[in-house]
Order: structure tokens, then C-alpha cells, then sequence
């Protein structure tokens, strides 16, 4: 099938790789053209683990190709994918300015039967605007798909290429059929495409992504009060995570959500229901427990330094939201760092691939925010090392070398990555989330 896909970001390049990878013909389109002259030669704009493979094979399998020209793009293809952003307007809910820029596109520049495909994460009722501003300009039919992404970052070509379930919401014939024939090679083991109406497709994907972060709210809740009562939420954790009523996954405590999905997916949620005269009075709280789980770390190092970390090098261990990607949106590290920088602290931080994205982020900063080759080089001299982001690279480090490098032995473990009695013997201060200190 000839197929474009507007918006080359993270969803867009999985979704093109992999349905280039299928055998389709797939053109990535996007209006920022350094992304694209760096895709032609094969170099991404993001870290993403088999992607850069997927797509330089595809590309000189001449089965995919980038451009900027948008509309061209569109003119040449049976589907086309909107994968752009939506990122939160001011007052939570999803600005939907890119998504309709391109359907107004969509609409001057089709030249045949066209499916149109939702990838963005978008509001009840978007699809009826994107149908209504393709057809102020379309002469030709067009079918809109709602198929909302549920790739996770760090292991994004894998979910698409093996997903747990195709969510497709459609409402004619002829667009279930074409995707149902496009998704055919990646639910061979008879994994489910679940077929549904438009605006419960829409409210799948958020409804899916409130469930997460709502997990993993509750359990920094319960981690908080372990802390206070003595219990140990590593403990809780599986205690519960095997009664299959509950289930393991999305249990971990930590330094609160992020990424570009979860709190933005959360606060547009939150503002449809109230933009109805409605109210999900737990997602209001998953939001508000994740902002304050975010200067735990901060309030948990000020507490074992004694109250004042001004003059203080800090090591950071980890920036990304989280491992295998170099995406920054909303981490809890950029909360910390902010606080420490803002508390009179200096900060030696090391991620194993997102320190050249930390750079720009922390542009203004400079003088009290260095970056390290190595996760100990980060250790030298500082006063106390944070674990913020669980690469795998922290979990099983070596703990005298560490220790040697600080001056003095003091660990915040955001992760829970290190075992207690092992901290106990080496004679750290450490703490966690949700497990008894060790002074
Ligand atoms: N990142 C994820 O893990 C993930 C997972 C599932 C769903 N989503 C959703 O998918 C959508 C895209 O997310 P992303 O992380 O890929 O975003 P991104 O910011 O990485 O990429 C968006 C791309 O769209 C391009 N763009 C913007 N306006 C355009 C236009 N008018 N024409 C052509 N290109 C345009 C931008 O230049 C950018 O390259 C969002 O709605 C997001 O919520 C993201």
C-alpha cells in the first residue's frame, strides 16, 4: 500500500519503519526540514533502541522515504497517518493546531479515496473535526480512522511490531478492511484488533494511560506512608502485584511519572470532563500526588544532608524519564536539578544517552550544571550521589568505588535499585522510596 505519515517524531518514525518494514511503500512527512535532511542520511533526531536499523534498511530498500513537501506526500498515498504533536494548551487540554493544520492539508491535497488515520493522542471528538476541515477542501471520499499508539518508548518498534492489541476505531467498511489488511502481519499470533466506534477509540488511549499513571500515583502514595510506618513497599509491592485480580507491572514507586504521554495525556483528561460539567475527581489526585512525588528527591537529599544542600556538589545518575530513550519531557530529574541549582547546590550529572538533549534543556544553568563522561566520573568530590532514571548500567555498580569517589557516603536512591542490608555493610546513608533508611 502507498502510505504517508505526517509527523516524524517518535511515533511517527516507529510507525513508518515498521509498516515500511511490512512491505509497504511509506512516505515520512514533516514541516521541519533539519529533521528531515538528518533522516535522508539516516541519522535520527531521537534515541530509540533497533529503530536507526529500521530505518536506514527500509530507506535504502527504497520502500521508505522523508520529505518535506506535506502535500505531495499526501496526493500519493491510499492512508494516510496523522502523527504530530498535541501538546498541552494552558489550560491542560490538548492543543489540537497541528493535527488540524495537517487535515486541513489532508483535504487540499488528496487525489484519490483516501483512509485517514489518527496516530496522535486526541480528544473525544477530534475525529469529527479533522472530518470536517478534510471536507470543507476534499473532492474526493475519505474514511477516518481512530488508531490510537500504544508504543512504550525504550521498546517502541518491539510493541509496534508485536503489540498486545490494535485499537481501530472506524465506521465504514472500506476503512476496516484496509486496516485490517495493513495490521495482518503484526497480529499473526492471533493477538486481537479490536474494532470500535470513533470516540471510544479516542477515549481508549487515555483511558489506558490514566490507568498507568494512576498505578503508579497510588503507589507513591502507599511508598510515602511505609515510609512513615515502618513497612517496606518493596515487600507491598509483590505481596500485591501477585494476586491476579492486580497484576505485577506499573507497581514501582519512584520520583513520579513522565515522558511526553502521562502527564499531558492525565491533564487533558481531567479538562475533557470538566469541559463537560464533569469531574474525575482521582485522576485530579494521580496529577496532584505525581507533583509532589517530584521533590521527593529533593526534600529526601536536604533531609540527610542535614537541611541546607547550598555549596553541595550533587552527582545525578539518570535524566531521561526513563531508560533506553533520551527523552526529557517532563522528567523528574529537571525538578530536581531546578531545586538543587535553585538551593545553591552544583550538580554533576551523567545519563548513558540523553546528557546532549540535557544540554539544551538546562541552556542558563551551565555554571552550576556540569555532565560527566561516566557515571563515576560524576562521583568525584560530590557530596552525595541521587539515582534518579533506573538505567541498567546503576543497578549493580560497583559500591566501594563509589563510595571512595564521595565525600561523603550519601545515597538517594530514586529506584529502589540497591539492596538495604548491602548499603547497611557498606556503611552508606541511604534512602529510598517507601523502604527504611539507612543512617
Ligand atoms: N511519544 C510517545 O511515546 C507516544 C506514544 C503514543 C502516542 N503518542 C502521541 O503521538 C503524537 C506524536 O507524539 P511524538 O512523541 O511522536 O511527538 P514529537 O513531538 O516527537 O513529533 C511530532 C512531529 O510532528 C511534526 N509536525 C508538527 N506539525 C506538523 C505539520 N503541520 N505537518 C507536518 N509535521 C508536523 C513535528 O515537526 C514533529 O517532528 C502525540 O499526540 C502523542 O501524544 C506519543
Amino acid at each position: 500500500m502507498n502510505i504517508s505519515v505526517v509527523g516524524t517524531g517518535y511515533v511517527g518514525l516507529v510507525v513508518g519503519g515498521c509498516l515500511a518494514e511490512t512491505g509497504n511503500q511509506v512516505i515520512g512527512a514533516d514541516v521541519d526540514a533539519k529533521k528531515i535532511e538528518s533522516l535522508q542520511r539516516n541519522v535520527l533526531p531521537i534515541y530509540e533502541p533497533g529503530l536507526d536499523r529500521l530505518i536506514e534498511r527500509n530507506q535504502s530498500a527504497g520502500r521508505l522515504s522523508f520529505t518535506t513537501d506535506v502535500p505531495e506526500a499526501i496526493a500519493s498515498s491510499e492512508v494516510v497517518f496523522i502523527a504530530v504533536g498535541t501538546p498541552p494548551d494552558e489550560d491542560g487540554s490538548a492543543d489540537l493546531r497541528h493535527v488540524l493544520a495537517v487535515a486541513e492539508t489532508i483535504g487540499r491535497s488528496m487525489k484519490r479515496e483516501t483512509v485517514i488515520v489518527t496516530k496522535s493522542t486526541v480528544p473525544v471528538g477530534t475525529a469529527a473535526k479533522v472530518a470536517e476541515c478534510i471536507g470543507r477542501h476534499a473532492g474526493f471520499a475519505f474514511h477516518i480512522v481512530s488508531n490510537p499508539e500504544f508504543l512504550k518508548e525504550g521498546a517502541a518498534v518491539e510493541d509496534f511490531m508485536k503489540p498486545d492489541r490494535v485499537v481501530l476505531g472506524a465506521e465504514t467498511d472500506h476503512a476496516r478492511s484496509v486496516m485490517a489488511e495493513l495490521y495482518a502481519p503484526f497480529v499473526r499470533t492471533g493477538k486481537p484488533i479490536v474494532f470500535m466506534d470513533i470516540p471510544s477509540a479516542e477515549m481508549t488511549k487515555y483511558a489506558a494511560n490514566a490507568m498507568l499513571a494512576t498505578r503508579i500515583s497510588f503507589m507513591n502514595d502507599i511508598a510515602n506512608l511505609c515510609e512513615r510506618v515502618g513497612a517496606n513497599v518493596d515487600h507491598v509491592r509483590k505481596g500485591i502485584g501477585s494476586d491476579e485480580r492486580i497484576g505485577p507491572a506499573f507497581l514501582f514507586p519512584g520520583p513520579g511519572y513522565g515522558g511526553s504521554c502521562f502527564p499531558k495525556d492525565v491533564k487533558a483528561l481531567v479538562q475533557t470532563a470538566r469541559d463537560q460539567a464533569s469531574c474525575l475527581r482521582i485522576l485530579e489526585a494521580v496529577e496532584a500526588v505525581n507533583e509532589d512525588q517530584k521533590h521527593r528527591l529533593f526534600a529526601k537529599l536536604s533531609e540527610a544532608v542535614g537541611g541546607d544542600v547550598s555549596g553541595l556538589r550533587v552527582a545525578v545518575w539518570g535524566l531521561a524519564f526513563k531508560p533506553n530513550t533520551d527523552d526529557l519531557r517532563e522528567a523528574p530529574s529537571l525538578t530536581l536539578i531546578e531545586e538543587l541549582v535553585g538551593a545553591g547546590a552544583v550538580v554533576v550529572a551523567h545519563d548513558p544517552v540523553a546528557m546532549h538533549e540535557a544540554k539544551q534543556r538546562l541552556n542558563g544553568s551551565e555554571s552550576r550544571v556540569t555532565f560527566a563522561a561516566s557515571s563515576y566520573d560524576a562521583l568525584a568530590g560530590a557530596d552525595a550521589l541521587v539515582v534518579v532514571t533506573d538505567w541498567n548500567e546503576y543497578r549493580h555498580p560497583d559500591f566501594a568505588r563509589i563510595k571512595a569517589a564521595l565525600k561523603r557516603p550519601v545515597i538517594i536512591d530514586g529506584r529502589n535499585l540497591y539492596a538495604l542490608h548491602r548499603m547497611a555493610e557498606m556503611g552508606f546513608t541511604y534512602h529510598s522510596i517507601g523502604r527504611p533508611s539507612i543512617a
